[in-house]
């Protein structure tokens, strides 16, 4: 049985050579053409080849990213295993963004750069890090992380998710009930929620009504959770202060689009987190022991949930 990898080949030579270390009976595979079909037991790639199905002794389909939304979950035989990928360097690097964002956010870093363009010298009003709370939508390994790398600023810290979560030092919410009254505390509101057909959308008009005036966005989920044109309302009005965000819909952002040009919008090309491939080749090298050992790999998506 093998592993077949379907990525870039600069990752492929760290993946090879942390395989070969580890796992040296277990064949890694670059070349889906030079391998009987029916060896592959493990594939890792961004998305599903056409002709996933010639894999009839697929066990596990691991992605080589956080998000599975890429994926068609109903086209997926029932007996693969879809495994997202959890691993360090992705959570260091989405801690950076993030935090990159919200103290942009907090010190009004859109609204220095407008003054910049216009040779504007001047100080704008500040407020202390204990009267700015920052609440994050998704409290899964990415949004805890984000959490914990936030609590030293002294920000009042809250979260939001599908289920009851209880986290020290973060006031936490679950469910569309409670919805409302975590965005009514939320002064910078984080995004770090899968994409699924309940959160594609989310950040949309009502949602930007519910938050306190002044507040501002750092988005870092999946662009269709976006509601563009609602956005750049809520920014025209006044009501929203800023926003830094890092995926769009679609991806490219294409030229001339309103998102580029807005004076309170900061766009990165969705680079919040990159796969580091020295990290993710153990963490998978760790999910296939896992597997092999009979326990669940972790990562495992849920298919009822979508992510
Ligand atoms: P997880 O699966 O670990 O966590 C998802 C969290 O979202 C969970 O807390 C879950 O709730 C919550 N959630 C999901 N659906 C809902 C819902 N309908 N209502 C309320 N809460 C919900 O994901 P990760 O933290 O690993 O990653 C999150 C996302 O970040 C990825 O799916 C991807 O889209 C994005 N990402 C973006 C990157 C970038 O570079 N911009 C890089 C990497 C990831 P519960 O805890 O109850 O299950
Ligand atoms: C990911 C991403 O899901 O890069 O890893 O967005």
């Amino acid at each position: 049985m093998a592993f077949l990898f379907n990525s870039d080949a600069e990752r492929a030579k760290i993946f090879k050579a942390a395989f070969a270390r580890e796992l040296p009976g277990l064949p890694f595979i670059t070349d889906a053409e030079s391998i009987d079909p029916d060896a592959i037991k493990y594939l890792i790639t961004w998305t599903a080849p056409a002709d996933l199905d010639r894999y009839r002794n697929l066990e596990i389909l691991f992605s080589i990213g956080a998000g599975v939304d890429q994926f068609s979950l109903s086209a997926l035989p029932e007996k693969v295993k879809l495994v997202r990928m959890v691993e360090d360097g992705i959570t260091r690097m989405m801690q950076e963004y993030v935090t990159l964002g919200v103290l942009a956010i907090h010190r009004d870093l859109p609204g220095y750069i407008e003054q910049q363009r216009a040779q504007k010298w001047a100080a704008r009003p500040v407020r202390q890090a204990s009267d700015r709370r920052v609440g994050v939508l998704g409290l899964g390994n990415l949004g805890l992380a984000v959490l914990e790398r936030l609590c030293p600023f002294g920000f009042p810290l809250r979260g939001w998710s599908r289920s009851p979560r209880s986290i020290e030092g973060v006031t936490c919410y679950h469910g569309a009930d409670q919805l409302p009254e975590f965005l009514a505390g939320t002064d910078i509101l984080v995004c770090l929620l899968p994409l699924t057909p309940e959160t594609q959308g989310i950040l949309n008009a009502d949602l930007f009504a519910a938050l306190p005036p002044g507040a501002g966005l750092v988005h870092a989920g999946r662009g269709p959770q976006l509601d563009a044109a609602a956005l750049i309302r809520a920014l025209d009005d006044g009501h929203l202060c800023g926003a830094i965000l890092d995926v769009t819909d679609p991806e490219p952002l294409p030229a001339g689009h309103p998102l580029w040009h807005h004076p309170r919008i900061i766009l990165t090309p969705h680079v919040a987190s990159v796969t580091q491939p020295e990290t993710a080749a153990n963490a998978v090298i760790a999910n296939i022991r896992r597997h092999e050992s009979g326990l669940e790999p972790i990562g495992l998506v849920d298919r009822s949930r979508g992510y």
